[in-house]
């Protein structure tokens, strides 16, 4: 295939119109305008097409425009369209749907329409129920850019000069094994980042904790995955401190990873699980997952969010739901997930600029590094395999707490053929670097 000539003339006039009008608020720009897209293949508006390793941002896991979801979402959108304070069978069905499906204890299902609001939700519930007033979250951690969300995180990016966070937030190192803040190693560290947390506490707290909010991974810090029974000692360490765990799977929930939730991996049973992006699969969707002894301190009207739960993204949320029985997206992501690790993991161990590549089902991050012995960050080699991966015609998108890591995160329905396919591409732009 030959290269594409980036940007495009529409894409260009587009991207020209974003910087004036939209004044840089997203992302930095790929070179090339979405236009259309189906399952895992986007078209730009110059008619140039990509694989998909990005889902939106890890949203569309049932594919782009999937039949199902496209009709479902027309039909509810001609039959009733109203705000959150009415029940409507699509909200409360779905209600019941979740609750069968996500761990115990967690047997209520409160709505809402974005992830923000679902992390804010539950820091919020979790403070109200036990009268306590702090939160724990982690270094690197992204839970949204409300302001009770951005005073959880642990980047500077999503917090800095923005003034006084709100108080009451204490962080703690997470499991970054690549870039280990203490310079050991997994085998033998007997999880001592985690073991920090009782310096932390005993050091920062007023002795008020509510809870403690975590991501399963970290997806915004550049896909960091914590070593198996990390979390189930976070758990554990919360009970033991009657602290309440708060598991944020707005990003690893809906099979990302190779189960339906991240918490199926460990056993976990967090007191909350928040949950977005692929629920709605492109649709506004959210919820927060709890327990109904814990919503029973509200009076009635204490919580609402005006479109949460609306019928529309309720109907989307069941074809997904739908969609991913009929289809085993679950299964799918786990094994086209292990094949694709498998290739970028050999990819890491050639390449002198791809420090690490890891992941689980179909999320993985490839952190790049201009020297693999001091692991100096390179965001420059990094946005270099971006561009030049586009004109290959494979989209792929940056995150990372150095801004060094591309997302590989394709939509669930990814076949083996379009895998491979776009490995391939992966491989021929790293090798093209030495
Ligand atoms: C783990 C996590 N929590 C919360 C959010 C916030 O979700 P939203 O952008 O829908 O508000 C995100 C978004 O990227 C996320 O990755």
């Amino acid at each position: 295939m030959a290269k594409y000539d980036l940007p495009g003339p529409r894409s260009a006039e587009l991207l020209q119109m974003s910087q004036k009008y939209e004044g840089g608020a997203t992302s930095r720009q790929q070179p090339f305008v979405w236009d259309t897209a189906q399952g895992c293949i986007i078209t730009d508006v110059d008619g140039n097409e990509y694989i998909d390793w990005t889902s939106g941002v890890l949203v569309t896991n049932v594919g782009h425009c999937h039949p199902k979801h496209v009709e479902a979402i027309q039909k509810q959108v001609a039959r009733l369209l109203c705000p959150y304070d009415f029940p409507t069978p699509e909200r409360v069905t779905l209600a019941k749907r979740m609750v069968e499906i996500t761990p115990d204890p967690l047997d209520a299902c409160f709505m809402l329409t974005t992830g923000s609001e679902a992390t804010e939700a539950a820091m919020r519930i979790a403070k109200r129920f036990t009268g306590n007033h702090e939160i724990i979250s982690f270094y690197g951690g992204f839970h949204g850019r409300t302001v009770g969300a951005m005073s959880a995180a642990g980047k500077t990016g999503t917090k800095k000069q923005y003034g006084p966070v709100l108080t009451g937030h204490i962080q703690s190192p997470y499991a970054y094994c690549y870039r280990c803040p203490f310079d050991l190693t997994p085998d033998t560290c007997d999880f001592k980042c985690l073991r920090f947390l009782d310096n932390v506490v005993e050091t920062s707290s007023t002795g008020q904790l509510a809870a403690a909010i975590v991501e399963p991974y970290q997806g915004g810090a550049g896909f960091i995955f914590p070593p198996e029974g990390w979390l189930k000692q976070l758990e554990a360490w919360c009970q033991e401190h009657e602290v309440l765990f708060i598991l944020d799977e707005v990003q690893s929930s809906f099979g990302r990873t190779g189960k339906m939730f991240y918490a199926e991996h460990e056993d976990l049973h967090p007191n909350f699980m928040c949950i977005g992006k692929g629920i709605g699969s492109g649709m506004p969707t959210a919820c927060l997952m709890t327990e109904k002894r814990i919503m029973e301190v509200f009076e009635p009207g204490e919580l609402s969010s005006t479109t949460g739960g609306n019928p529309v993204s309720c109907a989307a949320a069941h074809a997904v739901l739908d969609i991913f029985e009929e289809e085993g997206l679950v299964e799918n992501s786990a094994k086209i997930g292990e094949y694709m690790l498998g290739r970028l993991k050999k990819l890491e161990h050639e390449s002198k600029y791809l420090g690490d590549a890891r992941g689980r089902g179909l999320v993985m991050g490839l952190e790049f590094v201009a020297d693999k012995e001091t692991k100096e960050p390179s965001k420059e080699i990094t946005w270099q395999v971006v561009e030049e991966c586009a004109r290959e015609g494979l989209c792929v998108g940056v995150v990372g707490f150095y801004g060094n890591v591309i997302r590989v995160a394709p939509p669930l329905v990814i076949t083996e053929d379009l895998a491979e396919k776009s490995c391939d591409i992966m491989e021929k732009v790293v090798k093209g670097l030495e």
